[in-house]
């Protein structure tokens, strides 16, 4: 399973850059408002700066609600990077939008998905991959790793090549189920990433190491 990271924070990503354990970038319009970007040039100079920093997939999300201003938008993302993922929601407007998009060969993020349903409309509509939101499902009293789980299981059933995305995650257990249910990219906040490198054995572990290394006269 490969890990994203899921903010619009240049810091964040030059820190999660540094790991080495960073294949891509999810934003979307609440993650750059939450940067100060309001406005079209911003979010586009914005994403040119993460996709110099991380050489893979950067998932931009368009805002217009019909089909038309989807794909016009689509299409002018897709020329900002190298490699954008256009992040398209699971409504009517956008499985029309999705379908016209693949077919001039954009790749997408069907974003806001939260049913098998939706993901076999994504599917069928050309998704290069979908985004069932865990941690929103989870909050409405729903299991959204079963939602994870139930996709990928029925994607491999029938053979669809459309990649998993667990996304809106919360904390590291989700990381964990995620990869547990197959999915093949968890999305993550930048402070569940460090999360995930943390445990207090190691620490101590490190400390006893070197304790015992320095009465050793260890240099
Ligand atoms: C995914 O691509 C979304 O940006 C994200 O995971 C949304 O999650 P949230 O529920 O934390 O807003």
């Amino acid at each position: 399973m490969k890990l994203f990271l899921d903010t619009a924070n240049i810091q964040e990503i030059r820190q999660g850059a540094k790991l080495g354990v960073v294949t891509g970038v999810t934003t979307n319009p609440s993650l750059a408002a939450k940067e100060g970007i309001g406005r079209r040039e911003g979010y586009k100079a914005a994403v040119q700066e993460i996709a110099d920093i991380i050489d893979g997939p950067i998932s931009v999300e368009v805002v217009s609600q019909d089909a038309a201003g989807m794909i016009a938008e689509g299409r002018e993302i897709s020329e900002w990077i190298r490699q954008p993922w256009v992040k398209i929601p699971s409504t009517l407007a956008g499985f029309e939008a999705m379908s016209t998009l693949s077919r001039d060969g954009i790749k997408i993020n069907q974003t806001l998905c939260f049913s098998v349903n939706q993901a076999l409309l994504g599917a069928q509509a050309g998704a290069t991959v979908v985004s069932p939101f865990v941690g929103r499902l989870d909050d409405i009293g729903h299991d959204g790793m079963a939602l994870v789980a139930d996709i990928v299981a029925i994607y491999r059933r029938h053979n669809i090549k459309t990649l998993v995305m667990a996304a809106s995650i919360r904390h590291t257990r989700h990381c964990v189920a995620a990869a547990q249910a197959g999915a093949d990219i968890s999305t993550v906040p930048y402070p569940v990433l460090v999360q995930m490198a943390q445990h207090p054995l190691t620490d101590s572990g490190v400390a006893r190491f070197l304790q015992d290394w320095q009465k050793a006269g260890g240099r």
